[in-house]
C-alpha cells in the first residue's frame, strides 16, 4: 500500500478534495503515468490524430446507443415503427438517430485511416505487435457490431443484408447449416434474429470492443507511441530517463487533439444536417421500406464499409478456383525448389499442397468467397510478421515501396466501389484481379518488403518547429 499523504490545513479546498481522492485511489498517479508525464515523440502528423478520433466516435456511438434504446423496440412487428416514431416524434429523436448512423460510417473511415496510418509508419512491428493484435481485434469486433446494428432498423436491407450474409456461413462443409440455424434462431431471419442481434448490439460486444480499446491503449503506453520516422525515441533518453524526443502528452497533444476534434466535429455536423442518408451510402434507400420477407429487393448491397471484403467474396467463382489452384501448385513447387530446407519440410508442403487442391476441387466455390472474405481482414493480424524490411517508416523506404502503397490504396478503393455495384462481366474480372493483388500485396510481403535500396534513418526525430 502507498504511503499515506498528509497535506497542509491551509492548503486550497481543491487540493484537500485531490490528496483525499489519491489517498485512495491513484488518480494523479494514472494522470501522470497516461497524460502529463507520457512522452510522446513531437514529430506527430496529422494521422496521429485518428487515435483519438475513433475514441471520440466510440464515445458518441455509446451515449446516442444508451438513448435510441429507450424508444427502440427490438420486436420484428414493431422495430420500424419505433425507429419512425424517434425519427418523428421523439423530442431530438431525429438527432440523435442521425448521429448514430452518421457516426457508425464515422467509425470506419476514422477506423480506416488510423490503420493506414500503422500500414504507413509501420506502427504493428516490434514492439507494438500487440497494440496492432488488440487493434485487429477491435476492428472485427467493430464489424460485428456494425453488421448486428444494421438489422435493427428492419428494414428491407436490413433483414436481406442479414438473410445474405447469415446464409453464407452455411456453406462451410458439415457445420454450415447448423451454425446458420444457430445464429439466426430460426430457419429464416425472423424476430428471433432480431432479439438476439439486439442483445448482442446492446450489451456483448460493445462490452468486447470497450475492453479491447483499453487493452490497445494500456499496451500502447507500456511501448510508446511510434512516429513518422519510425525511430524509437526511449533509445535515446536525458539524465533524467525523459526521451530527448518526447514531449509530454498533455498538454501539447490534449491540445492538438482538441483542435482535430473540432474539425471533426465541423465535419459531421455538416453531413448530420445537411446529408445524413449521404446520397444512399449511409442509410441505403431500401431501408426506409419496412422488411418484407416475401419481396427481395432487385439489388442487395452492404454498406460502403463492408464492400472491399464483399468484392472479395464475389469475386471467387468456380473459375477463379482454378487460378488459385494453380497459384498453390507454383508456389510449392517454387518453395520445394528453392527455398534451402529439411526434406521432411519438402514433403510437408508438398503434401499439404495436395491436400489443399483437393479441398479446392471437392468443396464449392461459395465456401472459397466466405474464406477470401473472412480472409482479407484476418490477413491483418499476421502483419507484424510479414512486413521483413529493414525500416519501419514508409519514409525510409525505397521509392517503389510507396508506389506500391499507393497502388494497394487504390486497389482497395476499387474493391469497395465494385462491392457496391451490382455484378457485371467486367467488373466481376477487375475484382478478381484486385482480390488477387490484396492477397498477393501481403502474402509476398516476406520477400517484397526487403528487396530495393533503403534510406539511411537519421538517429534523431526529424522535426521542424512551426
Ligand atoms: C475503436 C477503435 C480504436 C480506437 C479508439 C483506437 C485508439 C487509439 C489511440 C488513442 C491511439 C494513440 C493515438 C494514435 O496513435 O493515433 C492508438 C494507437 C494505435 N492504434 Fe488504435 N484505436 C482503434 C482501432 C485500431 C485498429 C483497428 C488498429 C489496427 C488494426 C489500431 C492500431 C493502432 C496502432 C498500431 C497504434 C500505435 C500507432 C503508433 O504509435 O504509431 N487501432 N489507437
Amino acid at each position: 500500500m502507498a504511503e499515506f499523504h498528509e497535506i497542509s490545513p491551509n492548503a486550497p479546498l481543491s487540493a484537500k478534495a485531490l490528496n483525499w481522492v489519491d489517498n485512495r485511489f491513484p488518480l494523479s498517479k494514472l494522470f501522470k503515468e497516461h497524460m502529463s508525464e507520457y512522452y510522446a515523440p513531437k514529430n506527430f502528423n496529422v494521422w496521429y490524430i485518428f487515435g483519438s478520433l475513433s475514441l471520440l466516435v466510440l464515445v458518441i456511438q455509446i451515449v446516442t446507443g444508451i438513448f435510441l434504446v429507450m424508444h427502440y423496440k427490438p420486436d420484428a412487428a414493431l422495430a420500424f415503427a419505433s425507429v419512425e416514431y424517434i425519427m418523428r416524434d421523439v423530442p431530438w429523436g431525429w438527432l440523435i438517430r442521425y448521429m448514430h448512423s452518421t457516426g457508425a460510417s464515422a467509425f470506419f473511415l476514422m477506423v480506416y485511416l488510423h490503420m493506414f496510418r500503422g500500414l504507413l509508419y509501420g506502427s504493428y512491428r516490434k514492439p507494438r505487435e500487440l497494440v496492432w493484435l488488440f487493434g485487429c481485434g477491435i476492428f472485427l469486433a467493430l464489424m460485428a457490431e456494425a453488421f448486428m446494428g444494421y438489422l435493427l432498423p428492419w428494414g428491407q436491407m436490413s433483414y436481406w443484408g442479414a438473410q445474405v450474409i447469415v446464409n453464407l456461413f452455411s456453406a462451410i462443409p458439415f457445420i454450415g447449416p447448423d451454425l446458420a440455424l444457430l445464429i439466426r434462431g430460426d430457419f429464416v431471419v425472423g424476430d428471433a434474429t432480431l432479439n438476439r442481434f439486439f442483445s448482442f448490439h446492446v450489451i456483448a460486444v460493445p462490452l468486447v470492443l470497450l475492453g479491447l480499446v483499453v487493452a490497445h491503449i494500456i499496451a500502447l503506453h507500456e511501448v510508446g507511441s511510434n512516429n513518422p520516422d519510425g525511430v524509437e525515441i526511449k533509445a535515446n533518453k536525458d539524465e533524467n530517463g525523459i526521451p530527448r524526443d518526447g514531449i509530454p502528452f498533455h498538454p501539447y497533444y490534449t491540445v492538438h487533439d482538441i483542435f482535430g476534434v473540432s474539425v471533426f466535429l465541423f465535419v459531421f455536423s455538416a453531413i448530420i444536417f445537411f446529408a445524413p442518408e449521404m446520397g444512399g451510402y449511409f442509410l441505403e434507400y431500401n431501408n426506409f421500406i419496412p422488411a418484407n420477407p416475401y419481396v427481395t429487393p432487385a439489388h442487395i448491397a452492404p454498406v460502403w464499409y463492408f464492400t472491399p471484403f464483399y468484392s472479395m467474396l464475389r469475386a471467387v467463382t468456380s473459375e477463379l478456383m482454378y487460378v488459385l489452384m494453380a497459384v498453390t501448385v507454383l508456389a510449392a513447387v517454387l518453395a520445394v525448389v528453392k527455398v534451402k530446407m529439411p526434406t521432411l519440410f519438402k514433403g510437408v508442403i508438398a503434401v499439404g499442397a495436395v491436400v489443399i487442391v483437393a479441398l479446392m476441387l471437392l468443396i464449392e466455390a461459395k465456401f472459397w468467397g466466405v474464406v477470401a472474405m473472412g480472409g482479407g481482414v484476418v490477413i491483418l493480424f499476421f502483419l507484424p510478421w510479414l512486413d521483413n524490411s529493414q525500416v519501419k517508416s514508409i519514409r525510409y523506404r525505397p521509392t517503389w515501396h510507396k508506389y506500391l502503397y499507393a497502388v494497394f490504396v487504390i486497389d482497395f478503393l476499387v474493391l469497395g466501389y465494385l462491392g457496391i455495384q451490382p455484378p457485371s462481366d467486367i467488373a466481376n474480372r477487375v475484382s478478381q484481379a484486385g482480390t488477387l493483388f490484396y492477397f498477393g500485396f501481403f502474402l509476398l510481403m516476406p520477400w517484397w518488403s526487403r528487396m530495393g535500396a533503403f534510406k539511411p534513418v537519421p538517429s534523431r526525430v526529424v522535426y521542424k518547429p512551426h
